[in-house]
């Protein structure tokens, strides 16, 4: 790859690195400097520490506003690496390169953060990478939960956008999905978000809808600890939560046990919310940054295809909740 840049930063994780790191060095290494940086894998080190670390070290390699900074590997790096290079002497280039499902998503629509541990992403901003460079193969070796995290996004996207895409989803077993049929779901799952994220860029509107399932997964990464769930699959199972509190709160018609149905087929963790604490859940909720003067601003599903912003009480959404746990405890004992 030809560039201007005079020094590269490649930020990379512990798990990705002895993957694709060398390669991707050695594709810059005969034009300028390049160095890494490797931090733990894992949702834990989208962190203040890790962002303080990675700044020290843009200073001790004295990066200047000539200089890139990489990410490579999933939506964990692309977000703290995003985030350093949004930051670093008031912003310098960046380029992400996404080695997981989930970061083909992440890495369309410009948001960077790191999470507190008050919340997922609460610091952050508005950052587009200047490319964003696709390799598919690097997918082949993800792990199987990875698939399915990154499939949770996925079925989103169809779940906003188109019925039939919905039906032919439910009969995917994530284990053995074709390396054909991932292509054309990922490149679907981006045309969807970036046909919203090109109509409001700063969500202020629309954009919310991309939202879906994400209040409940937001609290459920937070109240579990980051990392003990995937992201991906925090939003597969805060999904569920949001088709059955469309079909009560909105009285809408939706595939909700075809979509549970999936759910246990592809060993999604339903375990872990079976005996969550279902109020600090509701209080993370609260807290979630998409929280308006107290008020939860849900999205919901009026139909396939047809989400809504719903402001849902307190109570009610603790009545839903309680219901949905409900639900997914006796499923869970039959499985
Ligand atoms: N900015 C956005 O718009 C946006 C959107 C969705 C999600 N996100 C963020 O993305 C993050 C989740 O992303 P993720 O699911 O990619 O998690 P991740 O980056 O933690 O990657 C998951 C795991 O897979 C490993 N991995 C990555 N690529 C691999 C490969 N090719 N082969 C083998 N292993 C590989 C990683 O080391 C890690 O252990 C969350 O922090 C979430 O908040 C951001
Ligand atoms: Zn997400």
């Amino acid at each position: 790859m030809e560039t201007t840049y005079k020094k590269v930063l490649i930020i990379t994780d512990t798990q990705v690195a002895p993957l694709y790191l060398e390669d991707v060095k050695q594709a810059f290494s005969s034009q300028v400097t390049v160095d890494d940086y490797v931090v733990p894998a894992g949702e834990a080190s989208k962190s203040m520490e890790q962002y303080s670390r990675l700044l020290d070290a843009c200073i001790s390699l004295q990066l200047d506003r000539k200089s890139l900074i990489i990410g490579l590997g999933g939506g964990m790096v692309g977000d703290l690496a995003g985030f350093v290079a949004s930051t670093y002497l008031r912003g310098i280039d960046f380029v992400q390169m996404p080695t997981t499902i989930l970061a083909h998503d992440s890495s369309v629509g410009g948001k960077v953060a790191i999470n507190h541990p008050q919340g997922k992403n609460l610091i952050g901003c508005f950052y587009n990478p200047v490319y964003v460079i696709y390799d598919t193969d690097t997918l082949l070796s993800l792990p199987l939960s990875e698939v399915r995290s990154g499939f949770g996004e996925v079925i989103k996207h169809a779940l906003l956008s188109d019925a039939e895409w919905c039906d032919d989803l439910f009969q995917v077993n994530v284990s053995k999905l074709s390396p054909e049929q991932l292509n054309l779901y990922l490149s679907k799952g981006i045309q969807v978000k970036a046909d919203i994220v090109e109509q409001d860029e700063k969500e202020n509107g629309i954009r919310r809808h991309l939202n879906l399932g994400h209040t409940l997964a937001h609290a459920l990464e937070a109240e579990l600890g980051y990392g003990e769930i995937t992201h991906g699959e925090a939003v597969a199972l805060g999904i569920w939560f949001s088709l059955r509190a469309s079909e009560k709160h909105l009285g809408a018609s939706l595939p909700t046990e075809k979509y549970a149905k999936w759910l246990i087929q592809n060993n999604y963790p339903i375990h872990l919310i079976v005996n969550i604490n279902k109020n600090r859940i509701i209080e993370r909720m609260k807290w979630d940054k998409k929280t308006v003067e107290s008020q939860i601003h849900y999205v919901l599903l009026e139909a396939i295809g047809k989400p809504a912003v719903i402001t849902i009480e307190e109570s009610k959404l603790d009545e839903l909740l309680t219901d949905f746990l409900k639900e997914v405890s006796q499923i869970d004992e039959r499985n």
